[in-house]
C-alpha cells in the first residue's frame, strides 16, 4: 500500500512537474514577454500618433480598425509567437478574452483595489504552452478614444467609434486604470 502510495507520489510530482516553470525559465519568459509587448506597443503607437497628427481621431480611429491587427500579425511572426491585446471593456470583438484572460484582468483589478503593484504573469496551460501576460494602463494620450464623452473625449470622436464599432464599451477611463491585457502565447 504504502509502496503504491509512493509510486503514485513521485508520478504525480513528474507529471505537475513537466507543466511547471523553472525560476530560469519564469524570469526568461518574463523578459521576452516584456520585450515583445514592449515593441508592439511602441509599433502601434508610433502609427497611431502619425495618424493622429495627419488627420486627428477621424483618420486614426479607421486606422487602428485597419492595422492594428496586420501590424500584431507581422509583429508575431517576427517573434514566432501569437500578439493578443484584449479587455474586459472591449471595443472590438476580435480582441475578446479567454476564460484565463478575464480571470487575470480579475485578480489585476484587485490588486489595484488593494494597492498593490500588477506584474506579470507567466504560467504553461494543459497544452504545455507558454504564456505571458501583462497589465496595460490608460495613459494620458488614450483618452482622446478612451476618455469620458464629453469630457476628456468628444462626442464627435465617441459617434465615430461607435459607427465602426457598434458595441464599443471602451470609454470612460481615467489616466490609470486597467484598460486590458498583454497575452502573449509562445510557439516554442
Ligand atoms: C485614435 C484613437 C485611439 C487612441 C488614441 C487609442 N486607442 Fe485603443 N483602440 C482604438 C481602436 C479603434 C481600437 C479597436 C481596434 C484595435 O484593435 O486596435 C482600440 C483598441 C484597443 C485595445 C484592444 C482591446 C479592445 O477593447 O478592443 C486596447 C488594449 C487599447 N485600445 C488600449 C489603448 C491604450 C493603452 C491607448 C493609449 C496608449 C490607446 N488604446 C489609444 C482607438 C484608439
Amino acid at each position: 500500500m504504502f509502496k503504491k502510495v509512493l509510486i503514485l507520489a513521485v508520478l504525480i510530482s513528474f507529471v505537475s512537474c513537466s507543466s511547471e516553470f523553472s525560476e530560469k525559465e519564469k524570469q526568461e519568459y518574463t523578459v521576452k514577454g516584456k520585450e515583445i509587448a514592449q515593441a508592439t506597443f511602441k509599433e502601434l503607437s508610433t502609427n497611431l500618433m502619425t495618424q493622429m497628427k495627419a488627420g486627428g481621431p477621424a483618420q486614426a480611429i479607421p486606422f487602428c480598425n485597419q492595422e492594428a491587427s496586420p501590424i500584431t500579425e507581422a509583429l508575431s511572426k517576427k517573434y514566432n509567437v501569437e500578439i493578443k491585446r484584449t479587455s474586459n471593456k472591449l471595443r472590438s470583438c476580435d480582441n475578446d478574452p479567454s476564460e484565463r484572460e478575464i480571470e487575470i484582468m480579475d485578480s489585476y483589478e484587485q490588486l489595484m483595489l488593494e494597492n498593490k503593484e500588477l506584474k506579470p504573469i507567466v504560467e504553461i496551460d494543459e497544452n504545455q504552452k507558454k504564456h505571458f501576460y501583462a497589465p496595460i494602463k490608460i495613459k494620458a494620450n488614450c483618452l482622446v478614444c478612451h476618455g469620458k464623452v464629453n469630457e476628456t473625449m468628444t462626442v464627435e470622436t465617441d459617434s465615430i467609434i461607435k459607427s465602426i464599432y457598434q458595441f464599443d464599451i471602451a470609454t470612460g477611463y481615467t489616466e490609470g486604470d486597467l484598460r486590458g491585457l498583454w497575452s502573449i502565447t509562445f510557439n516554442k
